[in-house]
């Protein structure tokens, strides 16, 4: 007997579902939230028998302090060379290939738990291109999912690219044939399809003829993340920071290497490498022109707090979707410490990823053949397109078309039911 079920693996957040009574269902596999962070924490313990937990636990338990490893950002190591190193978390070491699997195989067993037998037909979402510019790493982070689902002992995979799943589930509501432009944009990547929708166009198996193109690059909420933290928060903790080199030479600045680990996600990890807190702390005492700045920097890594500061400075850029300022509170690092967060400062550090979004549909039409003016509508999902600079963007670059903005954390997810549905019972 089939027993089919839809994963959204999201860089930030992922989903589980399945159809219940003829109509696409997202469970819940914690505190009653149907999108669920994308995160892990191994606990340390004995090598072979730590348990992690997962989602929102992982990040309380992180944030507690507990010791152990943090993970978020897991995805972003698929279609790299990354995915095959060897990792410690746990009191031992782990390959990526068992932690993606970790937290794949803990959604698919809410799903198993919630119909009472083991899946055997799995629906991933994936980005148009796991990588900006490079082909050929589509078809390695495939494999890579595929090694994960086999090890989970599913046997049946199939993939669908995310701004179709989004497509689909937009689909759903329409009563008449348009010509749509998607955009998903997420926390790792922005993916676009445009295509052409409609209740008839759904019934028709194959849908190949109606996709007219489909567009994606790394462009998600995480580089929003870095590039603020970057204009707005490094600084303070030393980036730019004049350091007087060995032969005293002029114009060296502390290495932009550190700011940059510090700002994406699965490398923060290794600034809390011995070595390097024994550079910091060099330049700390032989060569630093600001040490205040190096001493929060060495406060920061000693604490193992790059992920909660990549946190902070995450929901601040949330808090400014609505509010004008926000503070981030860095008295954790330094009594007192607080930087006040505006909508312009946010606006201007992330002039280029807005650019870039822009460049993104402009292309995306060329690719379909299609002017701005044919298009009737753009639906628009995923986190980021919450914010009110990317939605004035977004209308800006299409000042014609009718703007949705779907159900952020949701839409995808539904959309891959929906597919797995229709392509596993066909
Ligand atoms: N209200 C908001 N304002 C601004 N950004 C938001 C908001 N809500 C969520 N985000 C951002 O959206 C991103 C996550 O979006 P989403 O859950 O759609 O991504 P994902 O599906 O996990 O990633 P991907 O599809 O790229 O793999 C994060 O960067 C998060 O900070
Ligand atoms: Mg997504």
């Amino acid at each position: 007997m089939q027993n089919i079920a839809a994963i959204d693996f999201g860089t930030s957040n992922s989903t589980i579902g399945l159809m219940q009574g003829g109509k696409p269902v997202l469970l819940s596999p914690e505190d009653g939230k149907r999108a669920v962070p994308t995160a892990l924490f191994f606990p340390h313990g004995t090598l072979g028998q730590s348990k992690p937990v997962h989602g929102n636990s992982a990040i309380r338990a992180y944030l507690n302090e507990d010791q152990g490893r943090f993970l978020r950002g897991l995805k972003s190591v698929l279609g790299t060379n990354l995915f095959d190193e060897i990792t410690w978390a746990g009191g031992g070491t782990i390959t990526f290939l068992e932690i993606i699997a970790a937290y794949i195989g803990w959604l698919t067993g809410i799903a198993e738990a919630e119909t009472g037998r083991p899946i055997t037909h799995l629906m991933l979402g994936r980005p148009v291109h796991f990588l900006t510019n490079q082909p050929e790493a589509d078809a390695l982070a495939e494999a890579q999912l595929r090694s994960v689902v086999a090890s989970l002992g599913i046997p049946n995979l199939a993939f669908l690219a995310e701004p179709l799943a989004a497509a689909y589930h937009y689909e759903h509501t329409l009563t008449n044939e348009e010509l749509a432009l998607i955009i998903d944009i997420g926390g790792g990547t922005a993916d676009f399809s445009l295509l052409r929708l409609g209740p008839k166009l759904a019934e028709n198996p194959d849908r190949s003829a109606d996709i007219l193109a489909t567009h994606g690059l790394r462009l998600g909420g995480a580089m929003i993340d870095q590039s603020f933290a970057l204009a707005e928060v490094m600084p303070t903790f030393g980036m730019g920071s004049e350091i007087a080199g060995y032969t005293g030479a002029k114009g060296l600045t502390v290495p932009m290497g550190y700011f940059m680990q510090l700002t994406t996600w699965h490398r923060i990890h290794r600034m809390y490498e011995k070595a390097t807190l024994q550079e910091v702390r060099t330049i700390l005492n032989q060569e630093a022109t600001e040490p205040e700045k190096l001493e929060r920097l060495l406060t920061l890594l000693e604490e193992r707090g790059g992920h909660r500061l990549m946190l902070d400075v995450e929901h601040a850029k949330i808090a400014l979707s609505t509010e004008a300022e926000t503070l981030l509170n860095l008295n954790w690092i330094e009594k007192s410490l607080a930087l006040p967060l505006t909508q312009p400062a946010l606006k201007t550090s992330i002039h280029g990823w807005l650019t870039t979004l822009t460049e993104s549909i402009q292309h995306t039409l060329h690719l379909a053949g299609v002017s701005r003016s044919q298009l009737t509508t753009v639906f628009v999902t995923g986190g980021p397109s919450a914010m009110p600079l990317v939605q004035a963007t977004i209308r800006e670059a299409l000042p014609t078309s009718r703007i949705l903005v779907g159900d952020q954390l949701t839409s995808v997810g539904t959309g891959l039911v929906l597919a797995a549905h229709r392509h596993f019972s066909a």
